[in-house]
């Protein structure tokens, strides 16, 4: 797979998201397809893993770890800090409790050193600058390589870039979610910080994964997102058949065309999928070798936009916790 430079590393243009191996999506899938999963990943180029210590209350990572552990040398970790408390998903962003989670990471992970430790969220109780100043302390001690951030503003990631480089900044970018291009991305390619798209294919449903809500089960978190709720939904179906339709005109999958039409639009971004499917992360993959002309790209835009898609991201709960240009 194309490599791109994030921090001191280089990685796989594609990541992988590693959550729905635990939770997230409904059941998680048995513990032989997460390892084909993971492991497959690995022979098929993948060099950039993302988990997090909230991920199924540290499930997650002790999955990577134990799977992952014998080929660590192969890889680029990275996970997350700042959400506590499991499923109730609590901020805490003092310095104390991210470097116990990190103490945590590191064991459930099986691993020395975690190249990429995310602030998972900023919890604006704690200065940006204590929490960071405490993630540069980790990097000192030699438990992290690197500092990213997840779901902060521009003006955010400038004040903690002043306090210790930030390699990486993570927030959910896809045709149907653009909000990183109001002032994020710009600030990233100023300062040279990689930007990592998460839920690229826009969490199932632009690589045409959810065609019926009854397919989504209790505990699914889509379950409770507006994009996800009746009139909202079938709206969204609609233009969606359009964004199939160009797709197949372009000889790719709709979740290729997500991928490479992210690789594309913002060259120094990695976006990482997430997916129980051996079969979809090989689909994954192959979309870093897809070309898309400046005519099919800009296609993609007038289907799936702002005014195209029916309802915000995130219900009103979820978004008080980010720090976006929203
Ligand atoms: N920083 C944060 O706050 C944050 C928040 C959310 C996610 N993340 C990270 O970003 C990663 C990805 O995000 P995400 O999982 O929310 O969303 P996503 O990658 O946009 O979507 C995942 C969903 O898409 C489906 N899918 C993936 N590839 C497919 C394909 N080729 N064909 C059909 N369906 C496909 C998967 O189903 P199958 O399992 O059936 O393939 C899964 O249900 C996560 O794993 C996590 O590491 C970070």
């Amino acid at each position: 797979m194309d490599q791109r430079q994030l921090g001191p590393f280089k990685v796989s243009a594609i990541g992988l998201g590693c959550m729905s191996l635990s939770h997230a999506y409904g059941t998680p899938p048995p513990r032989e397809q997460a390892e084909r999963v993971l492991l497959g990943a690995l022979d098929a180029g993948y060099t950039f893993f993302d988990t997090a210590a909230v991920y199924g209350v540290g499930h997650n990572e002790t999955l990577v770890g134990e799977v992952l552990k014998h080929r660590r040398d192969e890889f680029v970790l990275a996970s997350k800090c700042g959400l506590t408390n499991g499923d109730q998903r609590e901020l805490n962003g003092r310095p104390e409790v991210l470097k116990a989670t990190c103490e945590g990471s590191l064991r459930r992970l099986q691993t020395d050193v975690i190249d990429l430790y995310y602030l998972h969220r900023w919890d604006k109780r704690v200065p940006i600058e204590e929490s960071v100043g405490a993630l540069a302390e980790l990097v000192a001690e030699g438990k992290i390589k690197t500092i990213g951030l997840s779901e902060v503003s521009a003006a955010t990631l400038r004040r903690a870039h002043a306090v210790h480089p930030i390699a990486a900044l993570q927030t959910e970018y896809s045709p149907w979610t653009r909000n990183p291009e109001i002032a994020v991305l710009d600030a990233c390619r100023e300062l040279g910080v990689t930007f990592v798209a998460f839920s690229p294919v826009g969490r199932g449903f632009l690589a045409g994964g959810v065609s019926d809500l009854a397919q989504l089960e209790d505990g699914d978190f889509r379950k409770g997102m507006p994009r996800f709720q009746g009139e909202a939904f079938a709206a969204n179906l609609r233009m969606f058949g359009g964004f199939a339709e160009l797709a197949r005109e372009t000889g790719c999958t709709p979740a290729q065309l997500c991928l490479a039409w992210l690789l594309q639009k913002e060259t120094t971004q990695v976006p990482i999928p997430g997916t129980t499917n051996p079969d979809h992360m090989v689909e994954n993959a192959r979309a870093a070798e897809i070309r898309l002309s400046p005519e099919v790209m800009a296609k993609v835009e007038e289907l799936v936009n702002p005014q195209t898609v029916t309802g915000p991201r995130y219900a009103p709960a979820m978004q008080a916790s980010v720090d976006t240009e929203d």
